[in-house]
This record gives structure tokens, sequence and C-alpha cells, in this order.
């Protein structure tokens, strides 16, 4: 403390609290900041060096989406079904993307690859999850339970908050618009071949027909399970809901799949 008996003078002449002289990289800063009109050229140099940072690299990468063998483009019937998904906002309470972490491993399978929605258009991964992942739901439950499920949820699950869609067993479908929604898809890049589009209508009503003549089906979509998935004579909503919903996650064959660890 000093020992002079001056009066104390107000604080802002002491200098108390005012910086050393020195310049210090904050009092350089200071100059940005009250100048807009440096601040924007700044502004504009950083988030451009951002920019390419992120972008550049992946111009030297061959390709973003790895190379897996099963991955085809749906089925006509499966794209029928992704379609009402889509429509009925099912999107809004499940998520199909597994993330890469212990617990969602464990609970799901093998966390979900690019490569596996590289033909879904929108994609349908989200972070929503009312209800579970259904990125790998295929072949976890049988066709009948589908039906149940969907028909009423909680006769199956009594504690689900899932809404009921029994409707989809009485709206019949035909299939006539299937090959322009496969049209469109092409837009988009899904690579359906023009063959595929021609035949769109039939192969739609031959996957729901397990007495059919399906080779040239399997050849066009491999993999694709053909059967009556609601049990009922023709082809409805539900038909085309459970195929989808039985595809999800079956396409890709791990057993050929090897992680780059730079992905
Ligand atoms: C309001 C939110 C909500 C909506 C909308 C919803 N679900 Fe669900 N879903 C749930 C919940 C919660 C569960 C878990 C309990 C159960 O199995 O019913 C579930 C479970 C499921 C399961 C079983 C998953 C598993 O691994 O056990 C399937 C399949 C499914 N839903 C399909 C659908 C489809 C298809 C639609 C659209 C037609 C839909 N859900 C719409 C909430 C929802």
């Amino acid at each position: 403390m000093s020992t002079d008996n001056k009066p104390p003078m107000p604080a802002s002449a002491t200098g108390i609290g005012d910086r050393p002289k020195k310049r210090s990289i904050l009092d350089r800063h200071k100059v940005l900041e009250t100048n807009a009109t440096l601040l924007l050229i700044f502004s504009f140099l950083v988030v451009t060096i951002g920019g390419l940072v992120q972008i550049v690299p992946l111009y030297y990468l061959e390709n973003t989406i790895e190379k897996v063998e099963g991955m085809r483009p749906y089925s006509p019937l499966e794209l029928a079904g992704r379609d009402i998904y889509i429509r009925e906002g099912c999107y809004t309470c499940h998520s199909q993307m597994i993330r890469p972490m212990r617990d969602e491993v464990e609970r799901y399978g093998h966390y979900s690859l690019a490569a596996e929605s590289m033909y879904d258009h929108p994609f349908q991964w989200g972070s929503k999850r009312t209800g579970p992942d259904l990125a790998r739901v295929g072949g976890r439950y049988s066709d009948e339970w589908h039906v149940d499920h969907l028909r009423d949820p909680q006769s199956v699950v009594p504690e689900s908050v899932m809404p009921k869609y029994a409707f989809l067993e009485n709206r019949m479908l035909e299939g006539e618009h299937i090959g322009d929604l496969m049209a469109a898809n092409r837009v988009v890049g899904v690579p359906y071949t023009d063959e595929m589009i021609e035949v769109a209508q039939a192969d739609f009503a031959v996957q729901a027909d397990p007495e059919s003549d399906h080779d040239a089906l399997l050849e066009r979509y491999p993999g694709a399970q053909v059967r009556n998935f609601d049990g009922q004579p023709g082809i409805s909503e539900m038909d085309a809901m459970i195929a989808y919903l039985q595809m999800l996650g079956t396409l890709v064959d791990f057993s050929t799949f090897t992680p780059v660890p730079s992905r």
C-alpha cells in the first residue's frame, strides 16, 4: 500500500486496470473487431481455409462410398414399400443408421455403411428414435409378426407407442406407376436399366407371388425375397411394406467386407 496522503483519484485516472503498454495479440485483434471491412475480409479468409481443409481431401479419394458386395437398387415392390414408409412418416420415430458405437453395434448389428444407403433418395438416417433403429430389421421377425405388429403394435408389444397401420392391408396396389418412380430414381443416380423399368410392373407382381416364375426377377434383383408377405390374396400396401422391411440390412455381404481404417 502507498503511504502518501494524496486524496484517492477516480479509478479512470489512476490507470489501474489498463493493459501493459506492450501491444498484445489481443490489441492487434482489436483492429479487426473495430473495422467492419477488415473483419469481413478476415472472416472470409478463415472460412475459406476451413472449407478447403474439409473439401480438398475428398477430391483425392476415388470414392467416398466403400465398395461392397451385394448392394443393389431396390426391387419394384421394395421401392413401393419404401415410398409408403416415407408417406406414413415412419422416419419420424425410426432411424436407419447404426452408429459405430459399441452399444449400438451390440444391439442392432454391424454399423451402417455409406453404401447401404447409396440408393436411398431421400436417405432415412435420422437421429430421432422413439422406436428402435430399423437399418437391420430385415429377417429379425417373421412376416406374420410384422402383419400383427403393423396392424396393432400393442398386440405384440403391449407398452408400444407405435400407431396402428391396419389400413395398409386394405389398400390394394397395382404397381402401375412403379416404373415412373424408378425412372425418377434413375434421374438422381440409381442405376435402374431400361429393361428394369420396362418390366417394373410385372416384377412388382412377381415378387409377391411365390407361384410365379421369378428367376428373371432374382437375376435383376439378387437376393430379393419372393413370397406372399401378408398372407392375403392380392398385393396390398402391407405386402410392399413388409417386403421393404424384410430387405432392410440384408443386402450387403459382410463376410466379404473389410473396413478401411481411414473411413
Ligand atoms: C410414434 C412413433 C412411431 C411411429 C410413427 C412408427 N413407429 Fe414403429 N415403433 C415405435 C416404437 C416405440 C417401437 C418399439 C415397440 C414396438 O415394437 O412396437 C416400434 C417398433 C417398430 C418395429 C420393430 C423394430 C424392432 O427391432 O423390434 C418395426 C418393424 C416398426 N416399428 C416399423 C414401423 C413402420 C413401418 C412404421 C410406419 C408405417 C412405424 N414403425 C411408425 C414407434 C413408432
